[in-house]
């Protein structure tokens, strides 16, 4: 059995759509999820991983976890895990652990407990995910404006789809244990270069407006503890050599290319419309 956490989100969601096409067994975990969320013939089952109790049941004949950074007990997490029979885990972490641990201190704690489990570990550490492109779907829709800052600094985004498939691969296949792989895209694309691809997806002009710093910095406190907001602003402003760099890793996994942005960008254009 194949347990997956955030089993809704744009990762987890491909990834449990991946492994039922497979005809294997899977578990789809998240906070609120039901059999309506997921494909036939996957179990669904709703648990916090902040709540090690809510996670038993839901880990019940589990030989393999893919676990996100969520909740303030990793280690509980994982000894369930281990309890209950895994034996492969797959950790989603953030490049951010790597390159920033100041800034990721939450993601470095995951890593540390999965590499200290006595379990295989794999542990995918993804750069910044094409689907944070979701935050302009409403502006777009509502006024075809896109806001970011930093808007001319390039980075290589990563498709969630690939994640997805890259934590499929790793964790039906044998040969990545121990294994830490940066996601990214396989091209540096810009905020304007994003905002671009997203129009040529729809077929109409999309503007770009340069978010100040501050401003960028009151939105995200909205959605992510503060330490976070930093190290993604300083990620997105001030990246180290390592972070404008495509990783070869998806390719390695994967054996193709990673998917560029404006893939993303066409198929989800019905987001933006
Ligand atoms: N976005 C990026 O640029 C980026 C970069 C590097 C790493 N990451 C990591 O990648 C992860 C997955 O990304 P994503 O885009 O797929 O996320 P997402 O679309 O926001 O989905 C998050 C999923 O996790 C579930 N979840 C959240 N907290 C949970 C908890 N305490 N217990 C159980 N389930 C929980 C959510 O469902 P419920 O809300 O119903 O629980 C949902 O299924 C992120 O959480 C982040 O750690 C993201």
């Amino acid at each position: 059995m194949f347990v997956v956490t955030g089993a809704t989100g744009n990762v987890g969601r491909t990834l449990v759509g991946l492994l039922a096409e497979e005809g294997l067994p899977v578990t789809a975990v998240a906070r609120r999820v039901t059999e309506a969320d997921v494909p036939p013939g996957v179990r669904a089952v709703a648990a916090d991983l902040g709540d090690v109790a809510s996670l038993r049941p839901a880990l019940a004949g589990a030989d393999a976890l893919f676990l996100l950074v969520a909740g303030e007990d990793p280690e509980g997490v994982i000894a369930a895990a281990g309890e209950a029979g895994v034996r492969r885990i797959v950790l989603l972490s953030s490049q951010g652990a790597g390159t920033r641990p100041g800034a990721y201190p939450h993601a470095v704690r995951f890593e540390e407990a999965v590499r200290g489990s006595g379990l295989s570990w794999t542990v995918l550490r993804s750069g910044g995910m094409a689907s944070n492109a979701y935050a302009w779907a409403e502006p777009v829709r509502l006024s075809r404006t896109a806001e970011a800052p930093f808007g001319d600094v390039g980075l290589p985004f990563v498709d969630p789809a690939d994640v997805a498939a890259v934590a499929a691969a790793v964790l039906r296949e044998d040969g990545h244990d121990g294994a830490t792989y940066v996601l990214t895209g396989p091209e540096a694309t810009t905020p304007r270069d994003r905002a671009a691809a997203i129009a040529a997806a729809l077929g109409e002009p999309v503007r770009f407006a340069e978010q100040t710093r501050e401003a960028a910095h009151a939105q995200m406190a909205q959605v992510m503890p503060l330490p976070v907001v930093e190290g993604t602003l300083a990620i997105l402003g001030e990246p180290t050599p390592d972070e404008r760099s495509v990783s070869p890793d998806v390719e390695r996994v994967l054996g193709r290319p990673a998917r560029p942005f404006a893939a993303w960008a066409e198929r989800n254009a019905a987001a933006f419309r």
